[in-house]
């Protein structure tokens, strides 16, 4: 196996994990429960955390927004919290620290939305004023993180939903599981 090949089995290695994504690409330290959450959100459908102040909920939900956008080309992740002010200075002000101290180079980006790759595999804060905010994504490897979830209304999550149905990484789950993980924040 020559050193270039060897290079890209590592990196594939890498980016298909977003445990060692965070640790080795974006130079992260993390703590135990930033572990749990990356590997649910890597191995399943829907993650709920149910978690004290601080222990570094959003700060994950942003390494977990670059690691999906580097790891699926068709990469498409969508953030929201109650109000869209705490999208900005939350999750994607951890974005934006995180991309700073990453190894690779991110594209520059705004202050609530990011291009990878080019048209269909970007990063995007939605606000939850209106519902239609969360449809029209269709297609691709869709994440959708709700930051301060318990925060936001009820309507928006039948929005999010139909981004679901959308969404290849859906996973044919039933509609009962969606429901019981859904009531989980209303
Ligand atoms: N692994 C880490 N390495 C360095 N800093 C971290 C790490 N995890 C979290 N932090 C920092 O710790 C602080 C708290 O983390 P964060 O805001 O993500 O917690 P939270 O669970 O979202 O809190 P809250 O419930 O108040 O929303 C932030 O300043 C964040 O940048
Ligand atoms: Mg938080």
């Amino acid at each position: 196996m020559s050193q270039k090949s060897i290079q890209k089995a590592q990196w594939l290695e890498t980016i298909s994990d977003p445990v060692l994504f965070a640790t080795n690409v974006l130079g992260t330290q993390l703590w135990q429960r930033e572990i749990e959450i990356l590997r649910s959100i890597q191995i399943h459908t829907r993650t709920a955390i149910k978690a004290c102040h601080g222990v570094g909920k959003t700060f994950t939900l942003a390494l977990a927004a670059l690691w999906w956008l580097v790891r699926w080309a068709d990469g498409i992740v969508l953030t929201t919290a109650p109000t869209f002010r705490q999208v900005g200075t939350q999750l994607w002000a951890e974005i934006h620290r995180a991309a700073a101290r990453s190894k690779i180079q991110f594209p520059d980006f705004n202050q609530t939305s990011m291009k990878l790759r080019g048209g269909n595999n970007f990063a995007l804060g939605l606000a939850t004023n209106r519902a239609e905010n969360f449809q029209g994504y269709h297609g691709g490897h869709i994440l959708i993180l709700a930051d301060e979830a318990p925060g936001i209304e009820s309507g928006i999550w039948s929005a999010i939903d139909g981004g679901w149905s959308a969404s290849r990484s859906d996973g044919g789950q039933s509609d009962n599981s969606k429901r019981r993980f859904l009531r989980r924040f209303q």
